[in-house]
């Protein structure tokens, strides 16, 4: 292995598995790392919680100033996980979050609609947030005095969508995004949800990867690894295609870890050992450390490994899959 290559793995396993994509209350794990840079999958255990099997209504809060055409590309997204797209699509990517059951023998769901947006542009609780603030912003979205979300502690999930102009706590220092759930002394019941930023403008180098590479850090070589190591972000935008993965990823891990308290590897509930965490950085087959693995490039040069609706593609990160005890995803060569 080259000093570079080398150099990208411990970026990968110790930056950003560490990092980028927080597990749920704090992120300074010390876990044990395998060689591909994550948890040992082998530890992936169920600790008697459940998973969310009833059919999920997507809430989005818009928290900031967006830009409607990065809305457009999330709304496409969030609505291709349960519809049908051409092979690899991404609802056959979730199919292998699907493959999760709790005790009671529900998997999770294959049933997931966009059911609700709320505009909070007038940033109810400040510029500034921080973990608690998610709670609040949701409290404000299902009370509010104009057009409120419901507030569905049965079906609902609440993705809180912060933009370029906002700044969160330990967004680009310490995480990317997050999952919880509410607590009923804040927001009235108990509803899983997860917040994930927008990178493009504070640090894509360190959310939006493989879309960008961190300051100061060249990116490999094109023909290191086999060649697709500049990534070309499918729907044009760095911060907003980052941003995708980052999403599919904090969806996967609270459908099967909702309550932090069902499917995680390792002893610490809050460390980042969940279904996503295990396969940071790999969107195809061969991936691992710095290279991405086997993608497809459209007639534009942009990267892209799962199809949506409307003709849309993206490009979205594999999760564990339980069966085959590895990472896996619909556009697997095996
Ligand atoms: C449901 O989960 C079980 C594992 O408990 C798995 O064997 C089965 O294939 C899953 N069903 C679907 C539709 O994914
Ligand atoms: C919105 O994003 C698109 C694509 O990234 C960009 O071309 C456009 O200029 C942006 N619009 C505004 C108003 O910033």
């Amino acid at each position: 292995m080259d000093k570079l290559s080398c150099y990208v793995l411990l970026l990968l396993s110790s930056f950003c598995f560490h990092l980028c994509l927080s597990g749920n209350l704090n992120t300074g794990s010390n876990q044990a790392l395998n060689s591909g840079g994550s948890p040992d999958p082998g530890k992936l255990e169920y600790h008697m919680g459940p998973v969310l099997a009833s059919p999920l209504k997507l809430y989005i809060i818009w928290y900031g100033n967006w830009n409607q055409t990065h809305q457009d590309t999330i709304r496409d997204f969030l609505s291709s996980l349960s519809s049908p797209a051409p092979h690899p699509s991404v609802a056959e990517w979730w199919s292998t979050v699907r493959l999760y059951a709790d005790q009671t023998g529900s998997n999770v769901t294959d049933s997931i609609t966009l059911s609700g947006e709320f505009f909070d542009s007038k940033l109810s609780h400040g510029p500034r947030l921080n973990r608690l603030s998610m709670q609040a912003i949701i409290k404000s979205a299902v009370t509010s005095q104009s057009k409120p979300l419901p507030l569905d502690p049965r079906n609902g999930f609440y993705l809180v969508l912060s933009s370029a102009d906002v700044l969160v706590d330990e967004f680009c220092r310490a995480v990317c995004a997050f999952h919880y759930f509410t607590f009923p002394a804040t927001v009235g019941v108990i509803v899983p949800y997860a917040w994930i930023g927008y990178s493009g403008t504070q640090c894509p180098g360190m959310c939006a990867y493989p879309f960008a590479w961190p300051v100061g850090m060249p990116p490999p070589p094109p023909t290191a690894n086999g060649g697709n190591n500049v990534i070309h972000p499918p729907n044009g935008d760095i911060g907003v295609d980052g941003m995708i993965s980052v999403i599919a990823h904090e969806l996967a891990e609270s459908a099967t870890n909702p309550l932090v308290n069902a499917w995680y590897a390792g002893d610490n509930p809050t460390a980042p050992g969940e279904i996503a965490d295990l396969c940071i950085g790999t969107y195809g087959s061969g991936g691992g450390g710095a290279y991405v693995g086997q993608v497809s490039t459209d007639a534009a040069g942009s990267s892209y490994n799962l199809n949506g609706v409307k003709g849309r593609r993206f490009m979205v990160q594999w999760v564990w899959n339980p069966v085959k005890k590895r990472c896996f995803g619909p556009n697997a060569m095996d």
